[in-house]
């Protein structure tokens, strides 16, 4: 007996619901129609929002603590599986238990960026975890605050290669992983500096700026193979890497001036944009910078 097409239709949702992987559309084939479903349609169709990150595998470095652990927790909700890549065991096992804790899924892979092995090592752990990888989040950074002028090589190096060469290493083995497959997405974090000039940051402007033309590269080069690349790059944001700096209240308001909302951002403010780029909801979207800045890139450093 050929089957109502009503009955083909919730087939084919239930199907799609369940997880049934790389199928973007199905035809359902009746007695008296074709019918072609996306999941945009599906979701108009059920009448409620389904999670963006649904069935999604992302590695987020740097995860142990601000932006990459805000994300970590949105990700999550949102129904990713999350590897937590970091140097910081406790605080990176942390974020996993808080995720499992919610119903999410996640595991924490000590990774360090500068290292090659690493890298390699954190595109094996997350596939034979779950099977699948889809998206290469690479948020891990470093700043050291010292004019060009004095600035000793160990302190130049060290900036260049957590922030630069870092997001490199697993770039390249994330993209080895995507070519496989024919589809991924990878998102960089550079900064408002990668941008614009910032006091006493020579080596982070240079890696960051080294970031987005890296990223644009692989924007560039991948994309008629299925793979999307964009950066975000944020303002001055309340994280781990921001209160060594912002330690007092006149401190607080002359970083917040930097900005026209006249305020810093929290790290979910960050996440949240990135979400964005990750998601589907991004899928004509490649070799974007985007900056989540609170303007602050309209009216540069401004001090006093
Ligand atoms: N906070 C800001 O104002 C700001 C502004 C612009 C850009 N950013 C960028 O945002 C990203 C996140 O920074 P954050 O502000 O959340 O700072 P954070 O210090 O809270 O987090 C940085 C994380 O990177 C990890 N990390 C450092 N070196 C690593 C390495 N070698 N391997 C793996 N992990 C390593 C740290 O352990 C930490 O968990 C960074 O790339 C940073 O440069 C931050």
């Amino acid at each position: 007996m050929v089957p109502h097409r009503a009955e083909l239709v919730i087939l084919a949702i239930n199907r799609i619901e369940r997880g049934v992987r790389g199928e973007k559309q199905l035809c359902v084939q009746g007695d008296l129609c074709d019918l072609k479903l996306s999941f945009a349609n599906i979701r108009f169709i059920r009448g409620k929002k389904m999670s963006k990150l649904k069935n999604k595998v992302a590695i987020i470095t740097g995860a142990a603590s601000g932006i990459g652990r805000a994300a970590a927790q949105l990700f999550a909700q949102e129904g990713a599986a999350v590897v937590v890549a970091d140097v910081q065991e406790k605080q990176g096992q942390q974020v996993v238990q808080d995720i499992q804790a919610a119903g999410g899924r996640a595991l924490f892979v000590r990774t360090d960026v500068t290292i090659e092995a690493d890298a390699e090592n954190l595109i094996e752990k997350t596939l034979s975890a779950f099977a699948a990888l889809d998206i290469a989040y690479n948020n891990a950074g470093y700043e050291h605050v010292e004019d060009a002028h004095t600035l000793a090589a160990e302190h130049w190096q060290r900036q260049i290669e957590i922030n630069l060469t870092g997001t490199f290493y697993v770039c390249k083995h994330a993209l080895q992983h995507f070519l496989k497959v024919g589809r991924g997405v990878i998102l960089n974090t550079a900064s408002i500096s990668g941008f614009l000039p910032s006091p006493k940051r020579p080596a982070y402007n240079a890696a960051k700026g080294g970031v987005i033309m890296l990223t644009r590269n692989i924007a560039y080069e991948y994309g008629s193979k299925g793979v999307r690349a964009n950066v975000i790059c944020p303002g001055i944001t309340l994280t781990g890497m921001t209160e060594g700096t912002v330690t007092s209240d006149e401190v607080l308001a002359q970083a917040s001036r930097c900005a026209v909302l006249n305020r810093i951002a929290q790290p979910l403010e960050i996440a949240r944009p990135a979400l964005f780029l990750v998601s589907d909801d991004a899928s004509f979207v490649t070799g974007t910078s985007l900056f989540v800045d609170g303007g602050m890139s309209l009216g540069g450093f401004r001090s006093g």
